[in-house]
């Protein structure tokens, strides 16, 4: 019997209400040409806008929809001016609800580039540049446990706590070096190989998150250690992405260079994640709401389309669905078909050999991976 997955859908703000609706048709097409599994879509505004509109973040029954779901794909949040009191964007504590209440620990970002699209960094081509980040989603610096002392009106002095601890750092370093196993290595050398980015040479959290990774990293024969502290890294996997099959780190650490590792694959347009836990998963692209392009039909949807993606290969592992691993290979395919034909591209990806070309629109580009999937 074809298995049915609940998936829960917030466009949310800006981009995220027009790349996220070509992410939902993309999946439609692959279940239609691939079968053997069903969606069923349930989908809720959420965000900043909603939050001016209505005085609440999200509809009050989402997150119990949330709780009985397969997977949530989101779009992004904020917007100019939905500023909750005490200065929270409107719309931040939902994806940081999600992530920590249903306890989505592994924060995946992988940085690999598609043919047909230049690196931003000059003389890296896709056969260098392929590797994944794997961000600590629950702990670090995101914990709620902060504060800000006001004294007569003044602020005066602000904490943010920094926790590290046992349990998130085993489970997520354990989490990098099981995928490094489902992985064919580094493209520099073939070598499987986690990387531990920290900050240990100061902090006591980051020694403590290093010596778990060298307590596990022995039960893993064949994969290479390596250890990188966090500023040297910003230099490194610019230099030398080849090196990096999966990275492992802190959450705020992730955070930044996640965002660096967009650089290496054409910028944040193109970078999905998959934020997920033992038994949830939520996908998203890295980008945000982009309210300067929103409602134009400029923002790329490849982002969010391959989150999309690792949603179905997700649920292929967790369920050993081998349709829904057939329908992911189906996307990436069309992706990196459509891409390598060097003319349907967003704004974003014409610049280098491609700044002639005419941008095409949000759902063009959509509608163009669409067409490879059902011509396959
Ligand atoms: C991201 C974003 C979020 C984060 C924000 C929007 C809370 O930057 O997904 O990387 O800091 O994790
Ligand atoms: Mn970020």
């Amino acid at each position: 019997m074809a298995r049915t997955y609940k998936i829960v859908v917030f466009p949310g703000d800006g981009v995220g209400v027009e790349v996220v609706p070509e992410t939902v048709r993309v999946l439609r097409v692959a279940r239609d040409v691939v079968t053997g599994f069903d969606f069923d879509f349930v989908e809720y505004p959420c965000g900043g806008k909603y939050y001016l509109e209505t005085g609440k973040e999200w509809p009050d029954e989402a997150w119990e929809t949330c709780r009985s779901s397969d997977a949530v794909l989101f779009g992004a949040i904020g917007w100019p001016g939905a500023v909750k009191p005490g200065g929270v964007l409107a719309g931040v504590d939902i994806l940081l609800g999600l992530r920590f209440g249903l306890d989505l620990y592994a924060n995946l970002r992988p940085a690999k580039l598609f043919g047909g699209i230049e690196s931003r960094i000059l003389g890296k081509s896709s056969k260098d540049v392929d590797f994944v980040v794997v961000r600590e989603n629950t702990e670090g610096l995101y914990v709620p446990i902060r504060g800000m002392l006001s004294r007569g009106g003044a602020d005066e002095l602000a904490v943010d706590v920094r926790v590290i601890t046992r349990k998130g750092a085993e489970r997520i370093i354990r989490y990098a070096f099981d995928l490094c196993m489902r992985r064919n290595g580094a493209p520099s050398d073939g070598k499987r190989r986690v990387s531990c980015v920290d900050k240990s040479n100061v902090l006591d959290g980051c020694r403590l998150f290093r010596r778990i990774y060298d307590e596990i990293v022995q039960s893993y024969g064949g994969v290479e250690r390596d250890y990188v502290y966090v500023d040297a890294m910003t230099q490194w996997m610019i230099r030398a992405p080849e090196h990096y099959d999966v990275v492992v780190t802190s959450n705020f650490q992730g955070d930044i260079i996640s965002d660096l590792s967009a650089v290496l694959i054409g910028g944040m347009g193109v970078a999905p994640s998959a934020n997920v836990g033992e038994r949830y998963g939520l996908f998203e692209p890295v980008h945000g709401s982009a309210p300067d392009i929103a409602g134009q039909q400029k923002a790329n949807p490849i982002g969010s389309i391959i989150s999309g993606k690792m949603m179905l290969e997700w649920l292929a592992l967790k369920h050993g669905d081998k349709a829904c691993e057939k329908a992911a290979l189906r996307i990436e395919e069309a992706v990196s078909k459509v891409l390598s034909e060097e003319k349907v591209r967003t704004i974003d990806l014409c610049y280098g050999k491609y700044a002639g070309l005419a941008p095409s629109k949000t759902s063009e580009v959509g509608e163009s991976i669409v067409r490879k999937i059902e011509k396959h």
